[in-house]
C-alpha cells in the first residue's frame, strides 16, 4: 500500500470500496470507502476497522506498519457494520489490544458479535487516553449516526476523526479534499448528508456548537467515509450548520412516476409555470433517478411538488416508497404540493395528502387531479399550480 500520511504517526490504514453501488439502498454511485487510522505512538492504536469483506486488506494494511500484537487500543467509535463487522477478526489478532467505546457502543458490540465483547472498555465525552506525547480524547455524539456513535478528537494533532459524520460515500485513489474535484466532493457530501444524518438535523447543530464551545482547534477532520478534509475542515462544517438550518432557496424540486405520460405532461406542465415566475426547478421521474438522489435535490429547495398516477385506488408504489423515504428523513420547513392522474377512481393524491400530514409537513391545497389523459385546460390548471407554488415560496 502507498502510505497515507496524515501526520507523522497517524495513517489511514483503511480500504476503498469502489464497487459498492447500493448501501443499504442508497445508491452510491461513486462507491465508498471505509477509513481506518493507526496512530503509532508509545502506545499504538487503532480507530475503527472496516466491513469484513475487506478484513485482509485492512490486516495487510496495518501489517506493514506495525505488528498486530503491538496494538494497545482499538477504538470503535461507531458499531454500524460497515465500521465495525471486521473487529471479530482483528480483535483475535490484536491480543493485547483493549477494546474502547462508549457505552451504547460496547451494548451494541455484544449484540451484534456476542458476549466476547463483555471484556470492551467504555468512555465518555471528556475521557482521554494518552498514548505517549499523543491524548486523545472523546466526544459522545448519539445519533450520528447511531446511538452509540462518538468523535475521538487527537489533542496534539488537532484532527477529529468523527466516523460518519462529515462523511462522504465517494471512492478515489486520493484520500485528501484537495486532491479530488471540489463539485464532486460537495456533491457527494450533501447526498450523504440529506440520505444519512438529515433526521437529526438538530442534534448535529448543537453537537457543532458543544465542539465551538469546548475551544478544541480543528486542523482536520479525518471521518470513515471518503476523503479526509485536511486544506478546509471549515468548509464541512459549516456546509453541516446550512444543511442542519434546512437553509432553502427559490428552487422547487418536482418528483414524480407516470404509467402513460400523463402525469409526466402535468410535472411538465407544472414545471412551465414554475419557470414562469423566474424560480429554478428540476424534475426527478422515479424510476429514472434513485429515491437517494431525489431526495438530495429536496435538501436546499423551497417547495417539493409529488406527482403519482392512481393504481388500483392508490398511490404508484415507487412514489410510496419515496414518501415513506423522506418522511423519515424529516426534512423541515418544505412546502409540499401533490398532483397526479387517475382512471376512474382517483386516490392517489388524496392518499399523499394525507401522508404528508401525518408526517407534519405543511401542504399546499388542493392538489391538482387529471382524469385519464390531460386536456388544454387541465394543462392550464397545471401551469397555475406551478405559479401559484412559485409564488407563495418567493414571498
Ligand atoms: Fe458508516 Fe453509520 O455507518
Amino acid at each position: 500500500m502507498v502510505k497515507v500520511v496524515l501526520k507523522e504517526g497517524i495513517n489511514w490504514v483503511g480500504v476503498v470500496d469502489w464497487n459498492i453501488k447500493d448501501f443499504h439502498g442508497y445508491n452510491t454511485n461513486r462507491g465508498s470507502t471505509y477509513n481506518a487510522y493507526l496512530i503509532q505512538d508509545e502506545k499504538t492504536a487503532l480507530i475503527d476497522t472496516v466491513k469484513n469483506t475487506f478484513a485482509n486488506e485492512l490486516i495487510s494494511h496495518v501489517n506493514e506498519l506495525t505488528s498486530f500484537d503491538k496494538i494497545d487500543y482499538i477504538i470503535v467509535n461507531h458499531v454500524e457494520m460497515d465500521h465495525s463487522s471486521s473487529l471479530p477478526i482483528v480483535a483475535k489478532l490484536a491480543k493485547n489490544a483493549k477494546i474502547i467505546s462508549s457505552e451504547r457502543g460496547k451494548e451494541a458490540l455484544i449484540k451484534h458479535y456476542g458476549a466476547d465483547f463483555n471484556i470492551v472498555e467504555t468512555v465518555k465525552t471528556g475521557d482521554e487516553i494518552k498514548v505517549g506525547k499523543r491524548t486523545l480524547r472523546f466526544l459522545e455524539a448519539p445519533m450520528l449516526h447511531w446511538p452509540d456513535s462518538m468523535f475521538t478528537y487527537l489533542v496534539e494533532d488537532k484532527i477529529l476523526m468523527p466516523n460518519d459524520a462529515f462523511g462522504q460515500h465517494l471512492a478515489s485513489s486520493e484520500r485528501f479534499d484537495d486532491e479530488v474535484d471540489q463539485h464532486v466532493l460537495m456533491e457527494e457530501a450533501s447526498m450523504y448528508y440529506a440520505n444519512i444524518l438529515m433526521p437529526f438535523a438538530p442534534l448535529i447543530t448543537r453537537k457543532i456548537q458543544e465542539v465551538v464551545d469546548l475551544k478544541i482547534p480543528i486542523g482536520m477532520i479525518a471521518p470513515s467515509h471518503g476523503v479526509i478534509w485536511r486544506k478546509d475542515p471549515m468548509k464541512i462544517v459549516n456546509a453541516y450548520l446550512k444543511w442542519s438550518a434546512m437553509e432553502s432557496k427559490n428552487k422547487v424540486v418536482i418528483i414524480f412516476d407516470t404509467m402513460w405520460h400523463s402525469t409526466d405532461t402535468m410535472a411538465r406542465a407544472i414545471a412551465d409555470g414554475i419557470i414562469s415566475q423566474g424560480v429554478e426547478t428540476k424534475l426527478y421521474k422515479l424510476r429514472s433517478y434513485a429515491i437517494s438522489e431525489a431526495i438530495t435535490e429536496v435538501l436546499d429547495a423551497k417547495a417539493v411538488l409529488v406527482g403519482s398516477p392512481t393504481l388500483n385506488n392508490q398511490m404508484f408504489p415507487t412514489l410510496s416508497s419515496f414518501l415513506t423515504y423522506a418522511t423519515g428523513l424529516k426534512p423541515k420547513g418544505k412546502l409540499w404540493g401533490f398532483f397526479g392522474s387517475y382512471g376512474w377512481g382517483g386516490g392517489a393524491v388524496k392518499g399523499m395528502i394525507e401522508m404528508a400530514k401525518k408526517a407534519g409537513f405543511e401542504v399546499y391545497e388542493p392538489g391538482v387531479e387529471v382524469k385519464y389523459v390531460p386536456d388544454e385546460q387541465d394543462l392550464k390548471k397545471c401551469f397555475d399550480f406551478g405559479q401559484q407554488i412559485a409564488q407563495k415560496i418567493k414571498l
